[in-house]
């Protein structure tokens, strides 16, 4: 695996590549990975020729007050997991590589980037899409891989993707669990060890809302209220949102459908989790 981090290098890389061995995909992240980032990898590595990752915290996607400075890095070891995945390049530029001085230009997906996640956390969405974009630029994948951890982050850059015109397709691979049920995220290492048992709070009222729609329940406000109900008797909680919205809009929905994408995000003491899950009915 070669460790490339200029955009001239990356780019003449990929010349090179796209010239030679033919599909390029890619696997953009924040570093500090575990299974669900490696699950993205391996399904690059089956569909593609060519598999780049990156790994760059990005400061535009950051709030003021949220945990760019803390976020968790260790590139040797994250380099070390990709190197044993056959990745054939990682692109790990600096800020200051991605953000010459002076940077002006933004990507805003409008409407959707002020829903769910985007009520706490503004800014946040057009910190991704800005730098998703200029990755793509650089990278120029044919495929790029996104996990379905981040819904709606997932569904926003596939919106950027079908405005824009750009040409690569995304591939959005399912939530990778730690086996009592806790969606892996580079966040939980935040973690105490009563923080993290209180975090199962997340995907237990979700497997709630699944046993409850499997009955046969339709009405959103009575799951949702369900799951307010668990969550709200953990001490350590606090709900952000919890909703159910349709996957086009992000606009809540009344009536809980195939499709329907119940989202959520809680603060366990400081730190904010997030899960989801999209409903599947039986036919
Ligand atoms: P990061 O949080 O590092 O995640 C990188 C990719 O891994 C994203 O597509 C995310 O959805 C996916 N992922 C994270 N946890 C997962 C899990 N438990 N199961 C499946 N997939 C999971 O998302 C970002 O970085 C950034 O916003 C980025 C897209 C790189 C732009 O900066």
């Amino acid at each position: 695996m070669k460790i490339i981090t200029t955009i001239g290098e990356m780019k003449a890389a990929v010349r090179v590549v796209k010239d030679r061995e033919g599909t390029i995909g890619f696997v953009p992240t924040m570093g500090c990975l575990h299974e669900g980032h490696l699950s993205i990898v391996r399904a690059a590595r089956q569909k593609t020729r060519v598999t780049i990752a990156s790994i760059f915290v990005n400061p535009t996607q950051f709030g003021p007050h949220e945990d760019f400075k803390a976020y968790p890095r260790d590139l040797d070891r994250d380099a070390a997991m990709l190197e044993r995945e056959g990745v054939d390049f990682l692109f790990h530029p600096s800020p200051g590589e991605m953000y010459f001085e002076g940077h002006r230009t933004y990507v805003e997906v409008h409407d959707l980037q002020d829903k769910l996640c985007g009520r706490s956390r503004p800014g946040h969405f057009r910190g991704v899409c800005t730098v998703v974009l200029k990755l793509f630029e650089i990278v120029r994948p044919d495929v790029a891989f996104f996990g379905q951890k981040d819904a709606q982050q997932a569904i926003i850059l596939q919106r950027m993707v079908r405005d824009l015109d750009l040409d690569v397709r995304l591939e959005i691979l399912p939530i990778i669990r730690e086996s009592d049920g806790l969606a892996m995220s580079s966040r939980n290492t935040y973690l105490s060890a009563v923080e993290r048992r209180a975090g199962l709070v997340l995907s237990r009222s979700l497997r709630e809302a699944e046993v409850k729609i499997g009955k046969g329940e339709r009405r959103a406000e009575t799951v949702l209220a369900a799951m307010r109900e668990m969550v709200g008797r953990e001490s350590l909680a606090r709900i952000d949102y919890i909703e159910a919205v349709d996957t086009d809009r992000l606009e809540p929905v009344l009536e809980i459908a195939d499709g329907t994408l119940m989202a959520m995000a809680v603060y366990i003491g400081k730190i904010r989790l997030i899960d989801n899950l999209i409903v599947r009915l039986e036919k």
